[in-house]
């Protein structure tokens, strides 16, 4: 029965009572909070008791253990553990001075893990495989001979050889710096220009945009360089429509959406609960660059708040059909400006209250 409908039947008086009690109930409930912020142990014991908002940031964290396990187990195409240990390799190719030797703790857990995805997952993309594989010969060109590395080495020649994996160019390089780049002010008036749109034209948005869009935000930095994140774009109007009501500050304008994309988090990424929030970081980083990108071709976009509410977590991974690991982690709408309309103000904060130095 809705709560409408109880205001409806009930007595005024009673309905008045029960408000009042609780309204009481909540204030309790708040000064238990407080009182539970002076200790570690009383807010954990507060979570478990009265409040249920953690419960899936919890369950969808031991999830992307499991499923990082998972993956590692079966050499699967997740290969979070293989971007990870050969982005250590190369920093410690740039290290200056370069050690002798380096990455013996966890040089053969690399090539071990190597032969397995090329073993077992015969359609892993080459292009990845062949960054692992230039790094791998870089570093064993590059460290001294050793029992362990040494040994690492020849299952190393052995796995290039089931692949017959070329060498290419992906290692360490001097970066290019003839290529121009935008200036400053360029780049200024595009942070003045890009603003949150939320009025569009009626035009479909060619999808060679969006990828444009993600190939450029896929450059931005993340941790390890895992890039635990991935863009689900509905550009079906019918979609559109049904999955953009789903966050609620889309109310009143998520009808003129012509595209509508979920930024999604993959805590499969990591093995240890210390790297929770890097799904956060990583895809956010990933989607500032994107909402750039589409401004440099013609589109605009507002970023949508993704609310942890258990009901629309509940319809949203039913739409997106997320693993148990995912998480939304902001939705994004996109689409040709309505140039007639306004955009609010959004007045930023000065200097001063930005920044502190030292
Ligand atoms: C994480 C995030 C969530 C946001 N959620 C919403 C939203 O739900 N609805 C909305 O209309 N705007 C949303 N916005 C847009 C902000 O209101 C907007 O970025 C802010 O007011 C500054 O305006 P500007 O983007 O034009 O500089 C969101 C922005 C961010 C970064």
């Amino acid at each position: 029965m809705s709560l409408k409908l109880i205001k409806k039947i009930l007595p005024r008086p009673i309905v008045t009572f029960i408000q009042s009690i609780l309204a009481k109930l909540g204030e309790l409930k708040e000064g238990i909070a407080f009182q539970c912020s002076n200790s570690m142990f009383l807010s954990s014991t507060y979570y478990f008791l009265f409040s249920r908002a953690f419960d899936r940031e919890h369950l969808s964290v031991l999830h992307g253990k499991k499923r990082y396990a998972s993956d590692i187990k079966h050499g699967k195409a997740g290969l979070t553990l293989l971007r990870r240990n050969v982005h250590r390799l190369e920093k410690g190719l740039i290290m200056k001075p370069r050690r002798p030797i380096f990455a013996k703790d966890y040089i053969t857990e690399t090539v071990e893990f190597l032969h397995k995805v090329v073993t077992e997952n015969p359609e892993t993309e080459v292009d990845e495989l062949n960054w692992f594989c230039d790094v791998l010969t870089t570093y064993f060109l590059a460290v001294q001979s050793d029992p362990v590395i040494d040994k690492a080495k020849s299952l190393f020649d052995d796995t290039v050889k089931l692949r017959n994996l070329k060498i290419t160019d992906k290692i360490p390089y001097v970066r290019n710096f003839s290529n121009n780049i935008p200036s400053f002010e360029q780049f200024e008036n595009l942070s003045l220009r890009r603003r949150s749109v939320r009025w569009f034209e009626d035009k479909a948005v060619p999808r060679d945009l969006i990828d444009q869009a993600i190939l450029v935000s896929s450059q931005s930095p993340s941790a390890c360089n895992r890039q635990p994140f991935r863009f689900h774009i509905f550009d079906d109007p019918s979609l559109v429509q049904e999955v953009s009501k789903i966050p609620g500050g889309t109310a009143g304008f998520n009808h003129n959406f012509p595209v509508f994309i979920a930024v999604i988090g993959q805590l499969r990424a990591y093995f240890d609960e210390r790297d929770r929030h890097v799904i956060y970081i990583d895809a956010s980083l990933a989607s500032m660059s994107f909402l750039f990108a589409l401004e440099t071709l013609g589109l605009s976009s507002c970023a949508i708040n993704w609310p942890d509410v258990p009901e629309r977590e509940k319809k949203m991974s039913k739409a997106l059909a997320l693993d148990e690991d995912e998480r939304v982690i902001m939705c994004i709408a996109v689409g040709y400006p309505d140039k007639n309309e306004k955009v609010p103000f959004s007045h930023k904060k000065s200097l001063s209250q930005l920044r502190k130095y030292n």
